[in-house]
């Protein structure tokens, strides 16, 4: 039985820098799933930017889309006839408790892409895109900080370090398929 007809959902969750977005996406061909990341969501449902987002209603108000958005694409993932859904959420999705309520009533598998502070402050100025949780250095690092205990409820962790994105895609594809052994045996 295929790997994508057992587990419909797996959603990447990190650190901004992390390599959700880019792992997911390479991830998500190798195994011919659907990707989703939500901010592209919340920012074409917005018609703007995160940072404009998060400069005109608040980090409040892009939580409130960030909930929506994520809901959204649960639910269209089970309503997918073949095949699976790989989601990279935002940094700050996991942190939410109702994000990971919807999360688990959804049945989705959760894997954490770590990396050191270090690293992932150099990826985050590489990207050059605008990240407003990321523009000082001492914000950055607190919430580093403040959200590993909650990053570690996540069911798998990969370390990304030293790593290239289709090293960790594979990884992960191998992860999977031991996770999903036990049922293709039956
Ligand atoms: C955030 C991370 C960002 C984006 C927003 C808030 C966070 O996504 O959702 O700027 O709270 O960590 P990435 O993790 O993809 O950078």
């Amino acid at each position: 039985m295929a790997l994508a007809a057992l587990t419909r959902c797996v959603v990447l969750i990190g650190f901004m820098g992390a390599g959700k977005s880019t792992v997911g996406r390479a991830l998500a061909s190798r195994l011919g799933w659907t990707f989703s990341d939500l901010d592209d969501v919340i920012e074409s449902w917005q018609g703007k930017s995160v940072a404009a987002i998060f400069a005109d209603q608040g980090e409040a108000g892009f939580r409130k889309m960030e909930s929506a958005a994520l809901h959204d694409v649960l639910a269209r993932s089970h309503n997918k006839e073949h095949g699976g859904v790989l989601v990279a959420l935002g940094g700050g999705a996991f942190v939410q408790p109702d994000n990971r309520a919807a999360l688990e009533r959804a049945g989705a598998i959760t894997i954490l892409l770590e990396a050191p502070i270090e690293e992932l402050r150099r990826r985050c100025a590489a990207e050059g895109k605008v990240r407003p949780l990321a523009r000082e250095e001492k914000t950055f690092a607190e919430l580093f900080t403040a959200r590993q205990n909650i990053y570690r409820l996540a069911q798998y962790r990969v370390e990304t370090l030293n790593k290239s994105i289709d090293q960790v895609a594979a990884e992960i594809e191998l992860m999977l398929a031991a996770a999903n052994k036990p049922e293709v045996t039956q």
